[in-house]
């Protein structure tokens, strides 16, 4: 079991990590006070997995609990699910003493906590995350939203939660191809701030595909730590956060570009963080096994370097609309040593359209 606090003054919570550690949900939760009523979100495949068995340890806790599953997948993320919660929380007579509990990966997490964010100007969320990109990433910081059909996580909130319990042996049932796009994610922690993790990837990376616990457990509060540190600095977002940023310029043009259907998000994190090691390479910025190392730990997790059926033309006007570009330049996260990055916002489109023409071909530089 571990434990990493995120300090944020009176908006201050714990991360509970552990093998198994769900069984004590009822208790965390009185522990923190927070009694009364509560609301649990899902998806119909972690509520068939996980549900029932939450539901019952709330209620021996004492809690009045109802269960809301949504349809699994992004457009859940909607204003129109947002409005079928609120309902289902004035129905249950949900008040400031109650709490949201999310059950589920980000979509859920984004979902259900933008309600309680909103719900009577705010009540007590508590976090659930299930697949290891929520646990590793949405979970932490409190950014909740959902998606407008012009662009995603387009109407939110910061929220932090009162309370996150991440329990590993719910990844036993997640999808490999969910389990190795949470990788990405922490393969980016490594990359942005600390060797000696990524040098942890390297040694255990076997270990870590087949969900060890002890590694898992290791990691996952490794990068909540990192997480935890960026998200002290900068609760809101300004400067220090947009290091977070890594890989994800190239990423939400890949994702963007192909309707978010071809790629997940953490697949198309591992382009990238590639294009952006090559594009730190070709400026100069780091040594050539800089990028091989990036390229050969996204490799050993299974995850893509390239996105061969993206076009350079199709990408280059997304890279513009990305949401972190201010006054019209992008800003670039750019690795100088795996642990080290740097924000570069002045480089010139030839310079980006060779690096994009590298990750669209599929052949290593
Ligand atoms: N708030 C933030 O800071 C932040 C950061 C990163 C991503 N996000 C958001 O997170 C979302 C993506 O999250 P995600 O990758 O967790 O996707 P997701 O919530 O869609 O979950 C992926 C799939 O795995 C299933 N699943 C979840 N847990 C499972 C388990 N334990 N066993 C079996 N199946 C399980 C889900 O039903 C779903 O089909 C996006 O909407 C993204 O915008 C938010
Ligand atoms: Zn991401």
């Amino acid at each position: 079991v571990a434990e990493v606090s995120v300090n944020l003054g009176v908006n201050s919570y714990t991360i509970h990590i552990g093998s198994g550690i769900i069984a004590s949900i009822g208790q965390l939760m009185c522990k923190m006070e927070l009694t009364n009523k509560v609301l649990i979100v899902s998806d119909d495949n972690v509520s068939k997995l996980y549900g029932d068995y939450v539901v019952n340890l709330l209620s021996q806790a004492g809690f009045t609990v109802e269960l809301f599953s949504v349809a699994p997948g992004e457009d859940s993320k909607s204003m129109r699910v947002a409005m079928e919660l609120y309902t289902r929380a004035i129905e249950m007579g949900l008040d400031r003493s109650s709490s949201i509990v999310a059950l589920g990966g980000g979509v859920v997490g984004d979902l259900a906590g933008f309600v309680a964010a909103t719900y009577l100007r705010g009540l007590s969320f508590v976090q659930i995350p299930t697949t290891l990109l929520a646990q590793v990433d949405s979970s932490v910081g409190g950014k909740v939203a959902v998606n407008h059909e012009l662009g995603k996580n387009l109407i939110g909130a910061f929220y932090q939660p009162r309370l996150v319990v991440i329990d590993i042996d719910m990844l036993n049932t997640l999808p490999d191809r969910e389990l190795y796009a949470g990788l990405s994610e922490t393969i980016k922690y490594g990359i942005i701030a600390d060797q000696t993790l990524f040098n942890y990837f390297i040694d255990n990376h076997q270990q870590i595909l087949v969900k060890e616990p002890v590694v898992l457990t290791e990691i996952i509060r490794r990068c909540c730590e990192i997480k935890a540190q960026v998200v002290e600095r900068d609760e809101r977002e300004s400067c220090v956060r947009m290091m977070l940023n890594f890989g994800h310029t190239i990423a939400h043009a890949i994702e963007a570009s192909t309707g978010f259907s071809l790629y997940n998000h953490g697949e198309a994190v591992a382009i990238g963080m590639y294009g952006a090691a090559l594009l730190s390479y070709q400026l100069g910025l780091c040594k050539k096994n800089v990028v091989d190392d990036i390229s050969m730990i996204i490799e050993k997790f299974k995850l893509p370097l390239f996105a061969p059926e993206c076009k350079v033309d199709t990408l280059l006007p997304y890279l513009e609309r990305d949401k972190k570009t201010v006054g019209g330049k992008t800003k670039w996260v750019l690795v100088s040593s795996v642990g080290q990055v740097k924000i570069n916002s002045d480089v010139p489109e030839n310079i980006i359209r060779h690096i994009l023409e590298q990750v669209t071909h599929k052949q290593k530089a």
